[in-house]
């Protein structure tokens, strides 16, 4: 029987931690090839071969990167893949453009003509690299078989997974959890306390239902309940990269800039949070429906600097 050969392409935090978990399945699995390549990005040769050499052989790719560069990566793997690739999709984020807004999921599929599943959870890659017990969701489409071979590549005794047809749900949960994961950092840096923060949560969460449900009518409640929507977004809010750099953000009053916090503080890893912040309040202007989302526009107001960030408590965003 044909064996499946998987690849990682990303080796950032997280993307280190999933090929760990990837290669250790594909050792023990006889129906996997024992074989899995990574795509390590080269700072000083940003087109160096690599890429192609690690996705060329692959029928099970893994797209684990900041996701301001996916596009980049699909454009140089186009007609450089097998025709019977299967694509999972770990990157939280979206790409919005003049058209509309397009999940990373949905770009790979368009980009490289592959079915591409995602895999979104309360994940924070050093815990599990240490291989402390977690559990993640994995989304799709139609193909349960094939969600379920992605369980098998994925799932460890302390890598719990299971697997919903709700894939936009899942996506947007990892996506937008992000948004308010900002705004659970300046309320830590303003030192606000706990009962802040939990309020900042709730509204978050109750705003990211209604993002996605607009987005997609058929996202369902029961998503918001697995680890990738209420697991996620508590995580982020205690202990992620992005709570990190807008608690620093606010305990400078504003003055200092993402980018800077960023290099200082995230050693290397991307903040993806500000660009999602930016890329959801242009799907608010596009589809004219910033007053329904006070919390994620006034993320984005205090992110650009035009309103400080005491301002993400305002009373506005206590009147739903
Ligand atoms: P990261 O933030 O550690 O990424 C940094 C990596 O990006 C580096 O390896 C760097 O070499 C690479 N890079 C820099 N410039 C690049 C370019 N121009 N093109 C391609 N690559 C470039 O990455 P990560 O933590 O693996 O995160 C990847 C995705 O996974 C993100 O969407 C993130 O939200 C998500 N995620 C992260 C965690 C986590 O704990 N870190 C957990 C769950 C999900
Ligand atoms: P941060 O991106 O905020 O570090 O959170 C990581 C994550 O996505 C946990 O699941």
């Amino acid at each position: 029987k044909k064996k499946h050969k998987a690849a990682v392409i990303g080796s950032g935090n997280w993307g280190s931690v999933a090929a760990k978990l990837v290669a250790s399945n594909t050792l023990n699995l006889d129906s996997f090839h024992d074989e899995v390549r990574m795509w390590v990005f080269e700072e000083t040769l940003p087109n160096d071969p690599d890429l192609e050499h690690a996705a060329e052989d692959a029928n099970m790719l893994v797209f684990v990167t900041p996701h301001q560069f996916i596009e980049g990566i699909c454009k140089r793997l186009v007609g450089k893949i097998k025709g019977d690739v299967e694509a999972i999709s770990l990157i939280k984020g979206m790409e919005v453009k003049t058209g509309g807004p397009c999940m990373i999921s949905s770009l790979i599929n368009k980009q490289l003509g592959v079915n591409c599943c995602v895999l979104m959870g309360a994940n924070i890659g050093d815990e599990i690299a240490m291989e402390k017990f977690s559990e993640a969701t994995i989304g799709y489409r139609e193909d349960k078989e094939v969600a379920q071979r992605w369980v098998q590549i994925f799932g460890t005794p302390y890598f719990r997974v299971s697997a919903v047809s709700c894939i936009e749900g899942v996506e947007l949960c990892g996506t937008l959890k992000n948004v308010v994961a900002i705004a659970a950092g300046f309320v830590d840096g303003l030192e606000m306390g706990n009962n802040a923060k939990a309020a900042i949560m709730r509204i978050g969460l109750n705003e990211m239902k209604a993002f996605s449900k607009l987005m997609f009518p058929s996202v369902c409640d029961n998503t918001f309940l697995e680890s990738c929507g209420i697991a996620d977004l508590i995580i982020t809010c205690l202990g992620g990269s992005n709570r990190k750099v807008a608690d620093a953000f606010a305990r400078s009053g504003g003055k200092r800039s993402f980018h800077e916090l960023e290099t200082e503080l995230l050693q290397g890893q991307k903040l993806q949070g500000v660009k999602t912040t930016g890329e959801v309040y242009e799907v608010l202007c596009q589809r004219e429906w910033q007053q329904s989302f006070p919390l994620f526009q006034t993320v984005h107001v205090i992110c650009t600097g035009h309103l400080p960030p005491s301002a993400i408590t305002q009373q506005r965003l206590y009147e739903n």
